[in-house]
């Protein structure tokens, strides 16, 4: 459970790295802010790129730089856009490797929460690591 401090907290962090996102083809700056059990906080922001497929999403950039600094148990992710847009497929699927209970929380360019659920809910019967035997 996280109190409203720490969602405001998360939320925060989002805003705050906003104007890193490099998205000069959709201007659809998108940013995330990733809770681990450890109680550290790692920020993501989209990154697109001439060829367009190259383009990585903020959701999996907080994932990324958390699993690439040994953190692999999440709380919480806020995610920020300017019409509190939801996490697409991809990032739904990257961050159920590491857990179904991760809190999703979809916030407005004005930090306003405007949604939020267990990622289970994000991503019903999901493929996960169980499938594989692990
Ligand atoms: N985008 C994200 O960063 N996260 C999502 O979950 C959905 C989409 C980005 C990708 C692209 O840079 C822009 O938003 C428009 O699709």
């Amino acid at each position: 459970m996280l109190t409203d401090e720490q969602k405001e907290t998360l939320v925060q962090t989002a805003l705050d790295a906003r104007q890193w996102a490099y998205a000069p083809y959709s201007n659809y700056p998108v940013s995330a802010a990733l809770l681990t059990e450890s109680g550290k906080i790692y920020d993501g922001v989209n990154i697109e790129n001439a060829a367009y497929p190259s383009a990585m999403c903020a959701e999996r950039v907080a994932v990324f730089k958390a699993v690439s600094a040994g953190e692999k148990k999440f709380e919480a992710i806020a995610v920020v856009t300017r019409d509190a847009g939801s996490p697409c497929g991809q990032c739904r699927q990257v961050l159920s490797e590491f857990g179904l209970d991760t809190l999703v929380l979809i916030a407005d360019g004005g930090g306003k929460i405007r949604r939020e659920h267990v990622l289970r809910d994000f991503l019903p019967d999901a493929f996960g690591p169980s499938n594989l035997g692990r």
